[in-house]
């Protein structure tokens, strides 16, 4: 039975492939460790090729605006607290977030700390940022205790197989401002559901991601003493094959003391 669920996505997102275009399917068993299995992609970014690639993309960073189509860094540069702070960025990959915040001149009053769940991308962020701090940890199972000014994660959540543990391990990151950018959000979910996996499928790659109820994320935010200072709904929505749609949030949420 497994093994149908799996291969159905599978051969759906090779056809894709094939076709140039993104496709994003519902998988129903959130077996998606099989998923990639299957692709070859469970051992992503480990072999000394991805780690060329890594490099390249790296050296290219320097030279180029990476950011300028993201929306979720304008989000950040409008709402990033004045003064000098300390901040977290969970799921920092090989850095992206500290050359932004260079090229923005905002580096300078940041004392920054950035954990990925990928020693690959942790090594190479350190090498290119010795001024910064990093370390491996998993935000699906591990509870960080340090307490920052603020807690940043961008598309971390949604690349988790469980994003509502994940989210209950970044809000639990004692702060008083947490922003989550890009986040993967969907009142279509149906009773009792709490979030569902996916499936993309692109011309470059094959990955998983996951999609929160709208319902049980404000339900959590609730639960840890947050309220929504800021949140932009992005443009546009996202439609998943067999399931519906889901749409794109910025948010900077506050504890009031
Ligand atoms: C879509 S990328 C976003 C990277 C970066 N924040 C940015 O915006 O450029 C998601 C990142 O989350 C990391 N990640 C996935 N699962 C994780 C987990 N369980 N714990 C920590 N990081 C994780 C991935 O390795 C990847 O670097």
């Amino acid at each position: 039975m497994k093994l149908s669920f799996t291969l159905g996505p599978f051969k759906a997102g090779l056809f894709a492939e094939k076709e140039n275009k993104k496709v994003i399917i519902y998988l129903p068993e959130s077996n998606m460790l099989d998923t990639l299995k299957k692709a070859g992609k469970e051992n992503f970014n480990n072999s000394e090729e991805d780690k060329k690639r890594l490099k390249a993309y790296i050296e290219k960073r320097s030279t180029s605006s990476f950011w300028k189509d993201d929306p979720g860094y304008l989000f950040i540069k409008k709402y990033l607290p004045e003064g000098e702070i300390s901040l977290i960025d969970i799921g920092c990959n090989v850095g992206n977030l500290p050359f932004y915040l260079k090229a923005e001149n905002l580096w300078n009053r940041i004392s920054y700390m950035g954990t990925d769940l990928l020693p690959v991308f942790v090594e190479l962020a350190a090498e290119a940022l010795p001024e910064g701090v990093f370390f491996v940890s998993d935000i699906q199972e591990d509870v960080i205790e340090e307490s920052f000014d603020v807690v940043l994660t961008k598309g971390t959540i949604i690349s988790t197989f469980d994003p509502i543990k994940s989210l209950k391990n970044v809000l639990s990151v004692p702060s008083k401002q947490t922003m989550l950018i890009h986040t993967a959000i969907s009142d279509e979910v149906t009773s009792g559901e709490k979030f569902y996996n996916i499936l993309v499928t692109d011309k470059d790659n094959i990955y998983t991601s996951s999609v929160l109820s709208k319902k049980a994320f404000f339900e959590e935010v609730k639960a840890f003493g947050f309220s929504v200072k800021e949140m932009n709904k992005r443009p546009g929505k996202v439609e998943v094959q067999n399931k519906g749609v889901y749409h794109l949030y910025d948010f900077v949420l506050e504890k009031k003391d």
